[in-house]
Parts: structure tokens; C-alpha cells; sequence
């Protein structure tokens, strides 16, 4: 496909019907010109294809595999596992000829109650970032797209066609485009799906800064920006802005719009060659590399357990109450263990081929009572149930609860209104805690849910949505034949008023405040030391980790330069087992108000028994910057940051401090508000006004001191923040005067 010749060779009306959808999944073909079709679809745990209307089985939709859903896949913090799923899709994107899959999602949990959380990765950007960035390069190696979505600052479902995210520039940067950046520079994604909401009111399909200044410009994205499907508000302002594909279509309407505008030169027809050159691009991407492949649905599911058994969390387990022993006896209560809950409601609805559930997957271990206990489906207590699981416990060894969220809790297009389980759920395990017997709670849901009984309970399990395969890799789980790996990508609340942004979720008059800041998940919690049910990063293992020897290349260092830091991880347990190291910094030098300590590294070590492996991670300015608004870039100030190396935001096993040294101090904004303190401190003008001021302040303060024991810190101290217009009141000086200093400080700070 030769782009250059067929742009040079398409109408007007052809350009702009090319920049629309053909309908809800398809591109515009131009067969004449040797443009084909070309198919979308979701994604992104599995492929939801839709069959062309006529074709196909009645509801539409391809039988696919269905993965562990991305709250699940984030648990796993295994990069070469997302690659690998990633790998996976895309040859059966191949297989049933769909050029792009519609995923990852990256969006930042920013509220455990955001209905679509489930969709989502992390709270954190990096973990977000690095996960999604091997899932698009795994995908994508197999020569078909991905569309990171939803680009940007959609963190909710309320009101999220119209809505719009207040949020300040720096924490747009540290917190909601880190995760799209890391993708784009480090995989190139073909497509990025823009929001549906506006961000401080403008929408994301029309948002030239969003789409043209920060993702091209800054980041070097090369590939086509589609709408998400029905985001487009005004399609005129869309094509200038950067929004290349408008989804699904508008029959024609917008098209007539786009060429009115060329016609009457409101919008450029280099805007619209942009977008059509964009989306041939991805066109040609997939044509020249379509292939035949085979959807081998038998092996995916063994896949999907695989991946299911890497990213389980255990979240607690005194006195070893797991794995269970196929001897013991067992009452498995809760219609999660026959009816697992595997995925979320909406557009990432997967069709699977196949679904095994716990007690199928378990059906050759003897001693096993099943009891429903509860209605799984919805928010009811059923006391004839409940007396039934009463009974079936008190035959058993130990009693392992099936527990979750309802479906209709959780789905795309809506929050859910709390973060509680079903109270028949709740109300449950506490009478089963009051046997004395041990309980085992394992969880089915996408978002963290408040945990009451906790404390009562002897082991938690959190399984989020895990796919097709949940069902098995549970039972490898409890049963020990797989030891679990998984840790929180998302902190575990006590409660959800105790969550950043309760305050200001899910917002008013149209507007959600992201009020809180880069201060989201841990960020906050760790800062503020407040407890929390389980921390960000947690996860147990059948085994143990001794964490020894933590290296840093050197102590003192630019931020250009940067360090690497290496620490020996050894598996002192008599079984094989993960770890995930996470690596955190914290900014000691008090430039900004900054998170006590920020993920920069994890890495995921497989250790067989008495085994030790090396993590080693090298960390750069971004590791140690934060984004400072007025120099309008990343900035990293000299002095000092520890290096914490853990097994969770809150079990850091060593530190070590380092130094940035070398970096440009920020001058002070120089005028006459400029605050004395800040010329006394600061190296560009401190010499100047300690010549030119001191001496004349000194004297002021003698006559005018109020008190004796007045001294010269209280004296400094005072003038800290009176500004220099200041002292035209304090020191009589003349305008002039005030002036003149005024113009020798801006040319010291513009050295
Ligand atoms: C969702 C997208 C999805 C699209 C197509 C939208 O409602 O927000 O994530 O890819 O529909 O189904």
C-alpha cells in the first residue's frame, strides 16, 4: 500500500468518510484505491469479536479465550507473563482476522469504588506502565495492534461522557500519563483510544494539548488516536486536535461537517490528510502482516490456568492453615466454588469456550461438603441457606468461604455505591468464625472490598477476576500444587471513607476535583501512616524470602547519571516459590511536597528451595524527579533519597541513601513579591543581597526590635517572608531603589 499515492489520489468526501468508523468495528474500504476493511475488537483479557451482522452464532459474539481480567493479570507483576498473554492474543487476533485489540486499559484506580476497576491495572503508574507495556509488545509482535485506552484521566464511570477531571498538571504527569507514556515510548502501540470525558473541560477527542502536544510531540507517538466509542463531540475541533478515527461511525453526519469546514477553511486539509495518513498506517500495518494461525482453544485454557495460578494473592494464612491436605475434611460454602465470577460486566465481556469451576476442578479430593450458604447473585440473607453451611461446617476440619461481589456490582457504565460485600456474605463468616473452627476466605472481585472479619479469619485469598481457569488454578492454589506469587496492585482500604478521594468522588455540577492530588493508594496512606487492611505490594508465599545485601553502585551521583542498585533474594523455605522485590524511593530533600516513597522497580524472581537470585535495577532521573509545574519539567533536587527494597509498600527489609548531586537549582521568581527568604537561601542571589541588604536590615531591626531577648534567628526568621516591596515600608527605600535591585536579581538568576 503505497499511503502517500492514495491520500494524492482520494476526494474530499472520500478523506473524510475515511476518518469513521465503517460501523462499530470496522474501518472504511476503498477497494479502487487498495484500501481494505479492516476489524477491530475488544479485548482486552480475550477477544470479543463480533460477527458482521447475518454471519455467525445469534448473539454476535466469537467463543474466545478468556484471561485473567487486568486486576488480576496487574497481581501477577510478572512482565514476561503479560508479554507472553500478550503473544497469545495476538495470534488469535490472526487467527480471526482482527487487526487491533482493543486494550490494555490503563486508566489509574484512583477510587476502589470506579465500576470498571476491574478493567484497570494499578494504582500505581509504573506497575501500570510496565505491564501493559509487554502485553502491547507481546501482541503486537505477532503483527497486529493495540489500543492503549482510555486516554486520559477517566477514573470513574459517573457521568463519564461529559464529566470532566479537574486535574493539575503535575499530577496528570506523575500519576495519570505515566502508565500511556511507558507503553508508547517503550512498545509503540498502534492505536490509542482517547477518554470520553473532558480534562479541565476540554474532551479528550478534541484535546490538542492532550493528543498532539504530549502524546506526539513529547512522547513520539507515531500511530493512529481513535475515539472511544462514542467520544466525539464536536468532530471538527476532533481532526484538528489529533483525533485521527471517529468510533463507531455517525452514518455520514460528521462527515459532512468535516468537509464543510475544509471547504470553508476552518479546518486545514493537512489536519485531515493527517488523520487519514494515521489510520492507512495501521491499515497497512495489519495487511502486510495477516497471516493464517490456528485458535487453539484447548491450549489457551490450559494458559489461562497458568496465568491464573501467577497472579493469585495470598493475603493472609496464620499457622499455615494453607495449603489444604487431601485429607482433611472440607466444607466449601458459597456459590463462587461452582459458579466462579471470572470477569466484569461491559464491552471486556468475554465469551469462553470452556469455564472449570473450584469444586469440578477439586472433584477427586475426597471429603469435600459443598453448601451454597448464599445467594451469590445478589445481597439477600437466606437463613435456610446459611443454617444449611452452618451444619456443613460443623462436620468439617476446616471451612474454606467462596465469597465475592454480585455481578451487578461491578460492570462498566456505573460506580458501585460502596465497598462492601453482600451482608449475607458478611453476616456468614462471622457465624462461621464463631465455630472456633478455621475459616478461609477466598475472594471474587475486581476491586478491593472492606474486610470486616479479617482479624477473625484465618486465611484470605484474593483470586479478582481470574479468567476461565480461576477454578483450577484456585485448586492448585489451596491444594499446594501451585505455591502463590501474587501481590496487591492496589492498597486494601480498612474503609472507604478512609480512601483520598471520598471527599471528592465521584464529584458535582459536572466536575470530579482530583483534589488529593499525586497523593493516590499508597502515596496517600503510606505518607500519612494510617493503617490500611493489606498494603499495596502484599502478597504471602508457601515459602519464605530472605532479602540480603543491598547494593548501590555509588552514593553520590547526577540524576543524569543515576545508580544501580542490586539486593540477593534467597528462598529459605523447602519449596519452590516467587518473590516480587519491589524497589521504592523516598525524596528526603524537601523540595516538594512528595509521597513518603514511590515504586520505581519490582522485578519477579522464581527461586527453587535454598536457591538466591540478584535483582538489579538501575533507576535514572525520573526515579528520583518529581514534576516541578514552573520549570515545566522533571526535576530532581540535590541532597538526599533512600532507597527502600521490600516485599511490600510496607515490609522494607533494606535502605540505603543516596545523594543527587549537580542539579541546577530552581531560581526564585524574581519581582517585587519575591520574599527575602528566598533571596537569602537561594545560591543565584544570596551573596548579592547579603552584600546590598543585610547590613541596612540589621539596623532596622536594632531600632525597631520589640523585645530584649529578641535574637538574630528570630530576627531572620521574621523577615523570611516579608517581600521586597516590603521594604519600601521597613527600610524607606525609593521605588527606584526597589527597582533597580529588582532588575540586578533577574540578571543574577537568568546566569
Ligand atoms: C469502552 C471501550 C471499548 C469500546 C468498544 C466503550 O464503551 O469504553 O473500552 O473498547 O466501548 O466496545
Amino acid at each position: 500500500m503505497d499511503i502517500e499515492k492514495i491520500i494524492s489520489e482520494m476526494t474530499l468526501e472520500e478523506k473524510a468518510r475515511m476518518v469513521s468508523g465503517f460501523d462499530s468495528w470496522w474501518t472504511e474500504e476503498y477497494p479502487e484505491l487498495g484500501v481494505p476493511a479492516v476489524q477491530v475488537s475488544d479485548g482486552p483479557h480475550g477477544l470479543r469479536k463480533m460477527y458482521k451482522i447475518g454471519e455467525g452464532i445469534p448473539d454476535g459474539t466469537i467463543t474466545s479465550v478468556c484471561f485473567p481480567v487486568a486486576c488480576a493479570t496487574a497481581a501477577s507483576f510478572d512482565v514476561d507473563m503479560m508479554e507472553d498473554m500478550g503473544h497469545v492474543l495476538g495470534k488469535e487476533c490472526q487467527a480471526e482476522k482482527v487487526a487491533v485489540l482493543l486494550g490494555p486499559a490503563v486508566n489509574i484506580k484512583r477510587s476502589p469504588l470506579c465500576g470498571r476497576n476491574f478493567e484497570y491495572i494499578s494504582e500505581d503508574p509504573l506497575l501500570a506502565g510496565k505491564l501493559s507495556a509487554a502485553y502491547i509488545r507481546g501482541v503486537q509482535a505477532e503483527g497486529v495492534g493495540t489500543s492503549i485506552k482510555h486516554f486520559a484521566a477517566n477514573n470513574q464511570e459517573f457521568e463519564r461522557m461529559y464529566g470532566s477531571s479537574e486535574v493539575d498538571e503535575r499530577t496528570l504527569r506523575e500519576i495519570y500519563f505515566p502508565a500511556f507514556e511507558t507503553a508508547v515510548k517503550e512498545s509503540e502501540p498502534w492505536t490509542v483510544m482517547c477518554s470520553y470525558n473532558r480534562i479541565n473541560g476540554v474532551y479528550s477527542s478534541e484535546n490538542s494539548w492532550l493528543l498532539n502536544t504530549v502524546l506526539r510531540d513529547e512522547w513520539g507517538f507515531k500511530g493512529a488516536v481513535m475515539s472511544d466509542w462514542g467520544a466525539v463531540s464536536d468532530r471538527v475541533a476532533g481532526v484538528a486536535a489529533g483525533l485521527d478515527l471517529e468510533m463507531p461511525g455517525s452514518g455520514g453526519a460528521n462527515d459532512a461537517f468535516i468537509i464543510q469546514a475544509v471547504k470553508d477553511g476552518t479546518l486545514s486539509g493537512e489536519a485531515l490528510d493527517t488523520a487519514v495518513r494515521n489510520i492507512l498506517g495501521f491499515v497497512k500495518a495489519y495487511t502486510e502482516n495477516a497471516r493464517e494461525e490456528v485458535f487453539d482453544r484447548d491450549a489457551d485454557h490450559k494458559k489461562a490456568v497458568e496465568i491464573a495460578g501467577d497472579c493469585i494473592i495470598l493475603l493472609k494464612n496464620e499457622d499455615r492453615v494453607l495449603p489444604l491436605s487431601q485429607d482433611e475434611k472440607l466444607a466449601v460454602i458459597g456459590g463462587f466454588a461452582r459458579t466462579p465470577r471470572y470477569q466484569g460486566g461491559g464491552s471486556s465481556h468475554i465469551k469462553p469456550s470452556k469455564v472449570v469451576s473450584f469444586l469440578e476442578a477439586a472433584g477427586d479430593v475426597p471429603n469435600i461438603v459443598y453448601s451454597e450458604g448464599f445467594a451469590a447473585d445478589k445481597d439477600e440473607i437466606d437463613e435456610a441457606l446459611q443454617a444449611d453451611a452452618l451444619a456443613a461446617a460443623a462436620e468439617a476440619d476446616k471451612i474454606l468461604v467462596f465469597a465475592g461481589l454480585p455481578d451487578l456490582f461491578e460492570s462498566e457504565a456505573y460506580d458501585r455505591e460502596h465497598m462492601k460485600l453482600p451482608a449475607c456474605q458478611n453476616l456468614l463468616i462471622d457465624k462461621l468464625t464463631a465455630t472456633g473452627k478455621p475459616v478461609i476466605v477466598v475472594l471474587h472481585n475486581g476491586s478491593p472490598v472492606e474486610l470486616p472479619w479479617a482479624d477473625s479469619v484465618s486465611g484470605i485469598v484474593e483470586l479478582y477476576l481470574g479468567g476461565e481457569g480461576i477454578g483450577e488454578a484456585a485448586a492448585d492454589v489451596l491444594f499446594g500444587r501451585v505455591n502463590p506469587s501474587g501481590k496487591l496492585p492496589e492498597s486494601f482500604p480498612i474503609k472507604l471513607q478512609d480512601n483520598p478521594s471520598y471527599l471528592n468522588f465521584p464529584g458535582t455540577d459536572h466536575k470530579v476535583k482530583y483534589a488529593e492530588g499525586v497523593f493516590v493508594g499508597y502515596r496517600y496512606y503510606d505518607t500519612k501512616q494510617m493503617a490500611v487492611r493489606f498494603p499495596f505490594g502484599h502478597g504471602l508465599s508457601y515459602t519464605e524470602f530472605r532479602y540480603a545485601n543491598l547494593r548501590v553502585s555509588r552514593d553520590h551521583f547526577t540524576a543524569a547519571e543515576g545508580v544501580t542498585v542490586s539486593v540477593d533474594v534467597t528462598n529459605i523455605g523447602d519449596r519452590a516459590g516467587k518473590e516480587v522485590v519491589q524497589l521504592y524511593v523516598a525524596d528526603h530533600t524537601g523540595s516538594a511536597i512528595r509521597p513518603s516513597h514511590e515504586l520505581r522497580g519490582f522485578a519477579k524472581l522464581a527461586l527453587e528451595p535454598g536457591e538466591t537470585k540478584t535483582a538489579t535495577f538501575t533507576l535514572g532521573l525520573r526515579d528520583f524527579a518529581y514534576f516541578d509545574e514552573r520549570l515545566h519539567d522533571w526535576y530532581a533536587a540535590n541532597g538526599t533519597y533512600t532507597i527502600e527494597v521490600g516485599a511490600s509498600s510496607r515490609d522494607i527489609r533494606y535502605t540505603a541513601d543516596v545523594n543527587i548531586i549537580g542539579t541546577k537549582e530552581k531560581p526564585p521568581v524574581i519581582s517585587q513579591d519575591v520574599q527575602l527568604g528566598e533571596l537569602f537561601s537561594s545560591p543565584y542571589t544570596k551573596d548579592y543581597v547579603e552584600e546590598k541588604l543585610k547590613p541596612q536590615m540589621a539596623k532596622f531591626m536594632e531600632h525597631s526590635s520589640t523585645s530584649e531577648s529578641e535574637t538574630p534567628e528570630m530576627v531572620e526568621a521574621v523577615m523570611r517572608f516579608l517581600p521586597l516591596r516590603g521594604l519600601r515600608s521597613f527600610l524607606h527605600m525609593t521605588n527606584e531603589e526597589i527597582d533597580e535591585i529588582c532588575e540586578e536579581l533577574k540578571k543574577l538568576v537568568a546566569e
